[in-house]
C-alpha cells in the first residue's frame, strides 16, 4: 500500500476547507495535520478545536503528528476532535511505550516519529505496539525545507527490521518530499508520503498528486 499524505501546513490558512475539500478531490489519500506548541519546535500551529471543525468538512483520515511537549494530556482531546491516527515525537515522550498504549486504549492507530538524528534502535522495545514508524526527513518545525538524503538508508533499515520480525507497521516519511524525489524514497519502502510543500505550491494540485502516484 502506497499512500500520499497532504500536509495542511503549506496550504492557505484563510481557505482552509476549499484547501482541504481541494486536496482531498484531488486524490489525497490521508490528511496530515502538523501540531506544533513553540516549546518542542520553534513554531506554533493549531489544536483540536480547528481539527474538530475541520473534521465535519473532509472526508479523510486524519493523520495527526505532534510535535509537542506532555503529549499525554492532549491525546483524548485529539482523538476527541477526529485523530484517526497520532504520532508522537520519541524526544519528547520520556514513557513512549506508556503513551502508545494511551493512543491505542482511545481508540486511534498509534505512530511513533523519530527525528533525523535519532537513531532506529531506540523503537526496539516497542516497535510490535506501533501501527507505523514516521521518519523524518527535515528536522521539524516548518514546512518547505531541503529533503535529509540519510533519511533514505534509514528507511532500508527499518523496511529490513519489519520483515526480519516478520511485523507490519507502516512505514512514513515527512519532509522535502516533491515529484523529484518520490521515486528514490518509494525505492527506500516507504509506504507513507508526506507531502506538504510538493503540493500546495503547485498550480494544479490533481496534477501533481497524479505524478506523485505515478512515481511511486
Ligand atoms: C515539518 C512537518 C511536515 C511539513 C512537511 O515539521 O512535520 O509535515 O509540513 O512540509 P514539506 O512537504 O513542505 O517539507
Ligand atoms: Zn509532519
Amino acid at each position: 500500500m502506497k499512500l500520499i499524505a497532504a500536509s495542511i501546513l503549506s496550504a492557505d490558512f484563510s481557505r482552509l476547507k476549499d484547501e482541504i475539500q481541494a486536496v482531498e478531490s484531488a486524490g489525497a489519500d490521508w490528511l496530515h495535520m502538523d501540531i506544533m506548541d513553540g516549546h518542542f519546535v520553534p513554531n506554533i500551529t493549531f489544536g483540536p478545536p480547528v481539527l474538530e471543525k475541520l473534521k465535519k468538512i473532509s472526508t479523510k483520515p486524519f493523520d495527526v503528528h505532534l510535535m509537542i511537549q506532555n503529549a499525554d494530556c492532549y491525546l483524548e482531546s485529539f482523538v476527541k476532535a477526529g485523530a484517526d491516527l497520532i504520532s508522537v515525537q520519541v524526544e519528547a515522550c520520556p514513557h513512549l511505550h506508556r503513551t502508545l498504549g494511551q493512543i491505542k486504549k482511545l481508540g486511534a492507530k498509534a505512530a511513533a516519529v523519530l527525528n533525523p538524528h535519532t537513531p532506529l534502535s531506540c523503537l526496539e522495545y516497542v516497535l510490535a505496539d506501533l501501527d507505523m514508524v514516521l521518519l523524518m526527513s527535515v528536522n521539524p518545525g516548518f514546512g518547505g525545507q531541503s529533503f535529509i538524503p540519510s533519511a533514505l538508508e534509514k528507511a532500508k533499515k527499518l523496511k529490513a527490521w519489519r520483515e526480519e520480525k516478520k511485523l507490519n507497521f507502516l512505514i512514513e516519511m515527512d519532509g522535502g518530499i516533491k515529484t523529484q524525489n518520490i521515486a528514490e524514497i518509494s525505492k527506500a519502502g516507504v509506504d507513507v508520503f508526506v507531502v506538504g510543500s510538493g503540493i500546495f505550491e503547485t498550480a494544479n494540485y490533481s496534477a501533481t498528486i497524479s505524478e506523485l502516484k505515478k512515481k511511486i
